[in-house]
C-alpha cells in the first residue's frame, strides 16, 4: 500500500500542560481522500498542523509521502499544499493578485506563471471574476480562492483545516465538485478536518474518528456505519434519565444488541426493529417511564461516533458527560 500519511504514536503537548495529541496512530493510503472526523479541541488542526510541518510533535513519528516531517521539513513543504481555516486571501486585491503572489512566494518561474494562474482560476470555477476583488465574493469563492492557491504547485497532498466552515449546503456541494474533479484529474491526496459528519460520509473514501487526542477508529464511511450494525431507535423520554434497573431489563433483550443512555434519550441499536420498538414502548411504560417520541433511523456517522467515544460528536458533551455515557454502553 501506497501510504500519504504514516503517523505512529505522535505525541503534542502545549506549554507542558494540555495534552492535544495523545499517541496518535494513522495512515492514509495516497490517492484517497481523507477525512479527520471529531468535535472541537479534539486535536484535528494540531494533527494537520504536525503534517504540514508548522509544529513539531514531542514524541512519535509523522510521514508525508514517505518523508519524515521533523527531519525532511524541507522536502515535505515541497509536497504539500496546505488550507488553514482562517482566512488566507487578501480581500482588498483581485482573485487573479492573489494567486499571482501566491505564485512568487512559491517561486513558480515568471515565463509560466500566468498560464497557471487562469488554468487555476478556470478549474476553481472563479474565471468570471478574476479581475474582481476578493471583498466582493461569497465565502465560498473565497473558498475556492484558496483552494486556487493552494492548488497552483500540484501538490502531492493537499491539507485543508474545516473546509466549509460557515458555508451554506449549495457552496459547500460546489467547494467539494472542485475538489474531487482535481483530485480526479491530479491523483492529488486529499486529506481533510471536520466536525460535520454528513461532510465526512458525503465526501471522502476513509474517515478517522478523533476523539480527545486519539485515531478511535478507521474505516470507510460506509464500515464505520455497518459496524454499528441494524437500525438505530431513539426514545425519548421524559425525565433526565432512566434508573439502572429499567436500562438493565432492556439490555437482556435478545432482540437488543446495543443500549446507550444520552440524556433523556435511550437509544437502542437492534435488526429487528418493528418487533423491538413497540416491546421496549411497553417495558418503559411498564417501568413507569413515559415515552415522549420514538424515531427509526439507520446508522449515521453520529451513532458511530457514540458507539466508540461515548459521547454525541454533534452536542460535544462535557467530560462528566462523557463518562456517564461511557460507563452506560454495554453490548446486548
Ligand atoms: N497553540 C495552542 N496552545 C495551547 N493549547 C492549544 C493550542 N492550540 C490548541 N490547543 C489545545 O489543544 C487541544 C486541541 O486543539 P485543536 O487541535 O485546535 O482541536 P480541533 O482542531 O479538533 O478543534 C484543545 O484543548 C486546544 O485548546
Ligand atoms: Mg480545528
Amino acid at each position: 500500500m501506497d501510504l500519504a500519511v504514516d503517523v505512529e504514536n505522535v505525541v503534542k503537548i502545549y506549554e507542558g500542560k494540555t495534552k492535544a495529541l495523545d499517541g496518535v496512530n494513522l495512515q492514509v493510503e495516497s490517492g484517497k481522500v481523507f477525512a479527520l472526523l471529531g468535535p472541537n479541541g479534539s486535536g484535528k488542526t494540531t494533527l494537520i498542523r504536525i503534517l504540514t510541518t508548522q509544529f513539531k510533535p514531542n514524541s512519535g513519528r509523522a510521514l508525508v509521502m514517505g518523508h519524515d516531517v521533523t527531519t525532511e521539513s524541507e522536502k515535505v513543504r515541497r509536497l504539500v499544499g496546505y488550507v488553514p481555516q482562517e482566512m488566507s486571501v487578501w480581500t482588498d486585491i483581485t482573485g487573479y493578485e492573489n494567486l499571482l503572489i501566491y505564485a512568487k512566494i512559491y517561486g513558480v518561474p515568471s515565463e509560466t506563471r500566468k498560464k497557471l494562474i487562469l488554468e487555476a482560476i478556470d478549474s476553481i470555477g472563479l474565471s468570471d471574476v478574476g479581475n474582481t476583488l476578493v471583498k466582493s465574493y461569497s465565502g465560498g469563492m473565497i473558498r475556492r480562492l484558496e483552494i486556487a492557491c493552494a492548488l497552483l504547485v500540484r501538490p502531492k497532498i493537499l491539507f485543508l483545516d474545516e473546509p466549509t466552515i460557515g458555508l451554506d449546503p449549495v457552496a459547500r456541494k460546489v467547494v467539494w465538485e472542485k475538489l474531487t474533479s482535481f483530485k480526479k484529474e491530479f491523483g492529488t491526496t486529499v486529506f481533510f478536518n471536520t466536525h460535520y459528519m454528513d461532510e465526512a460520509d458525503l465526501y471522502s473514501d476513509q474517515i478517522g474518528i478523533i476523539s480527545r487526542g486519539k485515531i478511535i477508529k478507521t474505516g470507510t464511511p460506509e464500515e464505520l456505519k455497518r459496524s454499528v450494525g441494524g437500525d438505530v431507535i431513539t426514545f425519548e423520554i421524559e425525565g433526565d434519565t432512566v434508573d439502572d434497573h429499567v436500562f438493565d431489563i432492556i439490555r437482556r433483550l435478545e432482540l437488543v444488541r446495543e443500549v446507550t443512555i444520552h440524556n433523556s434519550e435511550l437509544i437502542v441499536v437492534t435488526d429487528d426493529s418493528e418487533t423491538a420498538m413497540p416491546l421496549v414502548v411497553r417495558l418503559l411504560e411498564g417501568e413507569g417511564v413515559t415515552v415522549e417520541k420514538v424515531s427509526m433511523n439507520k446508522p449515521n456517522l453520529d451513532d458511530v461516533f457514540l458507539k466508540y467515544a461515548g459521547t454525541r460528536l454533534e452536542s460535544g458533551g462535557s467530560i462528566k458527560d462523557v463518562r456517564q455515557t461511557r460507563g452506560r454502553i454495554r453490548r446486548g
